[in-house]
């Protein structure tokens, strides 16, 4: 039976797919795959039951492909799903761990740049003192600054990278902008990173985007930001364990060419909220998800 997939509606038109992901889902009912249609907009505005009201009866396992969901929030979805005979395929423990950097930082550790944490709340900012201890045991170096999901890369100088982490100054005054700029969509807390220098090839992605269905690498695309078509082929033999160790269906790996040679991982996802490069194959993906 080919597995269906869930997309986000069109705001404007709710009978169609959100227009970013409507030529997928046009790819999957190629593939035989139903596609259904939940409301995401009502689902992060605390109604599930409404996200869901359209979704067909029924429909047994099912993946999502759309938008980011919070993790609270891809938890009411199941519930409600469960409530019309569907079941979301990813666990909303296993799409947490995917998705949520302290999730699955400890299974990458030592493929992927040292990293703190600290929960905060959106608005909160945490006193100096207590980033600089944070910061403590990536030093001595650079960082970056994210929270448990995102960072602020367009912002690059103002509210991600800190070029010292021993200045306390300095990393207070970066974390404050990043806080200010995330506002109420601050996810999860404050995350600093040891900066590592990635390699940055002229003609090909630096960044490459891993799929991975089962513990097994799918389907290698450039980072959905890469001015590039090509993706270098990254050496996977230290991240496959670790991706089957982690144990999530479907997951993405962004991997980086570090400057003295090794691949590294500079970020794990969720694979059913991870973007797909403009110029990769969507045919391809869906066959992935719809199954022989
Ligand atoms: N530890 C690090 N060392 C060096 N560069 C880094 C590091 N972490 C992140 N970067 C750079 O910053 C960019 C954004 O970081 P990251 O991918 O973690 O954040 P994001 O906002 O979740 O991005 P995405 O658009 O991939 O979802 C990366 O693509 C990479 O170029
Ligand atoms: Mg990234």
């Amino acid at each position: 039976m080919p597995t269906p997939v869930l997309y986000c509606r069109d705001a404007l038109d709710p009978r169609r797919v959100d227009a970013h992901f409507a030529p997928e889902a046009r790819e999957v009912r190629a593939c035989g795959g139903t596609v259904g249609l939940i409301d995401h907009d009502a689902l992060l505005r605390g109604d599930a039951r409404q996200a869901v009201a359209h979704v067909p009866a029924g429909l047994g396992s099912v993946w999502y492909r759309g938008w980011m969901i919070p993790g609270d929030r891809y938890a009411a979805l199941a519930e409600a799903l469960s409530g019309r005979g569907a079941e979301l395929i990813v666990t909303p423990e296993h799409y947490r761990t995917a998705h949520e950097l302290p999730g699955w930082y400890a299974t990458f550790a030592d493929i992927t740049p040292a990293s703190a944490w600290r929960p905060t709340e959106p608005d909160e900012m945490p006193a100096s003192v207590e980033l600089a201890a944070l910061a403590e045991p990536l030093l001595p170096g650079a960082g970056i600054v994210k929270d448990y999901v995102k960072s602020r890369k367009h912002e690059w100088e103002q509210a991600c990278f800190v070029p010292d982490l021993a200045d306390a100054a300095q990393l207070t005054r970066v974390v404050r902008r990043f806080v200010e700029l995330q506002e109420e969509f601050l996810t999860g807390g404050i995350v600093l990173r040891a900066f590592e220098a990635f390699s940055r090839p002229e003609s090909v992605a630096a960044e490459v985007r891993v799929w991975w269905l089962d513990g097994e690498p799918r389907l290698l695309t450039p980072h959905p930001d890469s001015p590039f078509e090509r993706a270098p082929v990254p050496d996977l033999d230290r991240i496959e364990p670790a991706v089957r160790r982690l144990g999530c269906r479907f997951i993405t790996t962004d991997v980086a060419l570090r400057s003295d040679g090794v691949w590294r991982v500079v970020e794990v996802g969720d694979g059913q909220v991870s973007d797909l490069h403009q110029s990769s194959s969507q045919g391809e993906l869906a066959a992935l998800l719809v199954g022989p």
